[in-house]
């Protein structure tokens, strides 16, 4: 089965065709970084024009560079949350029309099912093929809008539970907001993480956010705010070897804040294999961090490669298609939402945290 992937919850307008197996026939990606980089920030209204100039554009080259036409496509599947209203009503809509005017099926898809099923996205770039992971597993899922550790036990909704989440900021956003704080440009995360592999973290050490030993909750919002009253109090760092230092102690306190508590929740979910996914696992220290972990605890880490981590309609191709095999469909009345559909234990903002083990261990909530 081949399917048709459209995403545009955010600042990339994407379209690409994938079969049920996860192989990507192609894969495109229409960014919006130049248009909100003076912005510092995506802006909404910006992004759904965008999103109406180039979402055709970016379908009619999908199928193109799969080397199909509309008679090869068996179905649709469209971001439908979370994400901004106005983003995913182009994308949706657009989706609409199509799977009406084609008679094809379509259904619905969650942005963060997609980033969480991104692992299994195959490419024929990919020499040897990387290896994939068998359910149940452990994912964390870092992205600009979102950071959660979840239990992976199968592709649908269902079988997808929140261990933890961020109290506040999500990881990718505390990258872009303390690069912002520095002067170093949007989006912060690659530029953060190219400079701090310069740098020397013990130049610059920060105590670690949210360390509890039994919480699998992240808070990011704290690291932020101590970065932005360090550079009030001294100024943005002149030299290029005081910003690689800055930048390489504020990514050591996220990386080992992400992997100590994915690890914990690998432990005590009693999983063999742990996931990463979301723009922030393109991280290379992320990546090398959770290497060594999972190395040093005999667990398998599983991470796709740059292209699959962050958004792309590819990972939403294959969750649909997942759900389009087993003859699923939505019908064409379905709404946006700017809030994911997965359960959630982590409750946002301050308060007593009681949340720290979430609902019990897997086999208690059965
Ligand atoms: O998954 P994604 O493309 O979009 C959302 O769904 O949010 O993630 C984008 C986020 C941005 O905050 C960006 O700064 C961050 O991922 N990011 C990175 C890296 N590459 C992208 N953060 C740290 N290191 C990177 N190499
Ligand atoms: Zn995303």
């Amino acid at each position: 089965m081949l399917v048709l992937g459209i995403e545009t919850s955010c600042d990339e307008t994407a379209a690409a065709v994938v079969d049920d197996g996860g192989w990507v026939r192609s894969d495109v990606v229409r960014s919006q970084v130049a248009l909100h980089a003076p912005y510092g920030g995506v802006v909404p209204e910006l992004a759904s024009r965008d999103h109406m100039r180039g979402v055709t554009l970016v379908i009619a080259e999908a199928l193109r560079r799969a080397g199909i036409g509309w008679e090869g496509v068996d179905g649709i599947a469209v971001t439908a949350r979370p994400g901004l209203s106005g983003a995913l009503l182009v994308g949706t809509q657009v989706a609409k029309g199509l799977a009406w005017a084609r008679d094809l099926p379509l259904v619905a898809v969650d942005h963060l099912v997609g980033h969480l099923l991104a692992v299994f996205l195959r490419r024929a770039s990919e020499q040897p093929p990387l290896p994939l992971p068998s359910y149940p597993f452990v994912a964390l899922l870092a992205s600009g809008g979102h950071t959660a550790i979840y239990r992976v036990d199968g592709p649908a909704l269902g079988s997808i539970h929140e261990l933890g989440a961020t109290r506040d900021d999500a990881a990718g956003e505390a990258f872009d907001k303390v690069a912002k704080a520095i002067g170093l440009g949007y989006p912060g995360g690659p530029i953060v993480d190219r400079l701090a592999a310069k740098g020397d973290a013990s130049q610059f050490p920060i105590p670690l956010p949210m360390a509890r030993a039994d919480s699998l909750e992240f808070s990011f919002s704290g690291l932020k705010s101590q970065m932005a009253r360090y550079i009030a109090e001294h100024g943005r760092p002149e030299t290029e070897a005081d910003t690689a230092n800055l930048c390489a102690g504020f990514q050591r306190a996220v990386v080992t804040s992400l992997v100590s508590k994915t690890m914990r929740a690998a432990r005590r979910e009693n999983v063999r294999s742990v996931v990463l996914s979301g723009g922030v696992a393109a991280n290379r220290e992320l990546r090398r961090a959770a290497a060594l972990a999972c190395e040093q605890a005999g667990l398998a880490l599983f991470v796709p490669p740059f292209a699959s981590c962050t958004d792309n309609a590819a990972m939403i191709a294959y969750a649909g298609a997942q759900r389009l095999v087993r003859g699923e469909r939505d019908d064409l009345g379905f709404s946006v939402a700017t809030r994911t559909a997965l359960t959630r234990v982590t409750r946002k903002g301050g308060g007593p945290r009681t949340a720290h083990l979430p609902g019990g261990t897997a086999a208690e909530r059965k």
